[in-house]
């Protein structure tokens, strides 16, 4: 059941730094949604490893966290695709379960875009799979105004199609409200620089 509402009291704030408690903070998130199986909940917490081990550039893998009355509730990993100008893939969102249909997950992957967008990024990319179980994600990148770019059938196994969605950013949307400054003792750390890392 879902718990949280989306009233202006429980709108989260956002940080970027990333610490040795986020593995264990990505690993309840991602575990609580009842998505992903236990190599691809090791995989998540992976990430954050990296990230720690290398910082936010050498690793690729930036974060933006989301928290309701201090308590950290979904996260956003993303980075930029090697190769590219522009692009960027968005590895994984989510939002602990007691947390989701609040609203938390539309503006996490905003403030990621926005990040995205003010580092030069103008393209989001995302996977996810054909399959039925999937069929909220995808929901939710098409409400969020992702366009499905393309399928690859039977990519992951017969009959689970590889989806590819992709959003555009338009300056517009990310021009009218700055970043919001991150949490007092959290860090400082930007979309641009390794204090992420820190
Ligand atoms: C996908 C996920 C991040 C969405 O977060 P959330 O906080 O629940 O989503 P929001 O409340 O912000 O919803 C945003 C929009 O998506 C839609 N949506 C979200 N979850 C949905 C669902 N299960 N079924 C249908 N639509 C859904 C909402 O209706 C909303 O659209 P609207 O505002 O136009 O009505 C979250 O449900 C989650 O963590 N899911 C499991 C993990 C996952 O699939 N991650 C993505 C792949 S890595």
């Amino acid at each position: 059941m879902n718990n949280a509402t989306a009233d202006s009291a429980n709108l989260p704030t956002f940080r970027t730094a990333v610490g040795p408690e986020d593995r264990q903070v990505v690993r309840t998130i991602v575990a609580s949604t009842g998505f992903f199986n236990p190599a691809e909940i090791d995989i998540a917490v992976e990430l954050v490893e990296e990230h720690l081990a290398k910082g936010a550039e050498q690793s690729g893998y930036y974060f933006v966290f989301a928290e309701c009355d201090a308590r950290t509730v979904g996260y956003s990993c993303y980075g930029p695709i090697a190769g590219t100008q522009q692009s960027h893939d968005l590895f994984w969102i989510a939002v602990d379960r007691s947390h989701q249909a609040a609203g938390i997950g539309r503006r996490l992957l905003i403030e990621t875009e926005r990040r995205i967008y003010q580092c030069g990024g103008r393209r989001v990319y995302v996977e996810t799979s054909s399959r039925d179980q999937y069929l909220p994600t995808r929901t939710f990148y098409e409400r969020c105004g992702y366009h499905r770019e393309a399928i690859l059938e039977d990519f992951y196994a017969p009959g689970d199609g590889k989806v590819i969605y992709v959003r555009a950013l338009e300056s517009e949307e990310f021009q009218q409200e700055p970043i919001p400054e991150p949490h007092e003792g959290k860090g400082t750390g930007t979309f641009c620089s390794e204090d992420s890392a820190k």
